[in-house]
């Protein structure tokens, strides 16, 4: 998989993709992540990648040139399933849109910043808009980032185990069970028995239990979604 990230602060996301997982997949030659300077798509001396927004209204907006040749630039070297945009007011991201991303071979991801992006952009290049939450963040580099993280980990191979990833939270909507390691007791804290036990059936049985009562107290609205 390929993801290209159009972005005015590519140092801004360059740590995350060089530890962990992703670093990992990366040099397993799973995954490419390809970071692209705005402004290197720009025409003039300053490097100008907003403007005022027609109407007037406060701040500025990303303009409507650098991204198209970014875009176009990107679009005639290979085809690309998504182009998705970073936005608060996009579709909420979730582990099942994680989950169909990373089974796709070439995306981009653009990062918002400012008060937006031209319209014009998200009519005709973006095909996909996300948000990774109900809050506003300063740009949409952090969640470039956060959705780069949740795909990569997914990629049939990233993770050695990879029944690790399908077992996360989420997964099968379901919250995680608690997990322990050793010592089997740390000042009188005991680990539950039955994970002592031995018994993988039993084991499985109530790490179950455990996820379906984690998931009814904290987030009872899985439990209610059917997706
Ligand atoms: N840009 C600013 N806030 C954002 C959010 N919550 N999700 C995605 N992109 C954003």
């Amino acid at each position: 998989m390929r993801i290209d990230i159009i972005t005015v602060l590519p140092e801004l996301i360059q740590s995350p993709l060089d530890h962990s997982i992703i670093k990992r997949a990366k040099e397993k030659g799973l995954v490419e992540v390809v970071l692209h300077n705005l402004r290197d798509f720009t025409d003039d001396k300053h490097k100008t990648v907003d403007d005022y927004a027609f109407g007037g209204g406060a701040g500025m907006l990303m303009k409507i040139e650098p991204l198209a040749r970014a875009i176009e630039s990107l679009s005639s070297e290979r085809d690309y399933d998504e182009i998705i945009y970073t936005t608060p007011d996009g579709t909420l991201f979730s582990q099942s849109t994680a989950n169909k991303l990373s089974l796709l071979e070439n995306v981009i991801i653009l990062c918002g910043h400012y008060k937006g992006i031209d319209q014009r952009i998200r009519d005709h290049y973006i095909t996909m808009e996300i948000s990774i939450g109900d809050y506003v963040l300063s740009g949409g580099e952090l969640a470039a980032a956060v959705i780069t993280d949740s795909i990569v980990r997914l990629i049939p191979g990233v993770i050695s185990d990879e029944t690790s990833a399908l077992s996360d939270s989420f997964q099968d909507d379901l919250l995680a069970p608690p997990v322990y390691t050793r010592p089997a007791e740390y000042r009188g804290w005991k680990v539950p028995e039955i994970l002592l036990s031995g018994n993988t059936k039993e084991i499985e049985k109530w790490r179950f239990e455990q996820s379906l009562e984690r998931t009814r107290k904290l987030r009872p609205d899985l439990l209610e979604e059917d997706e």
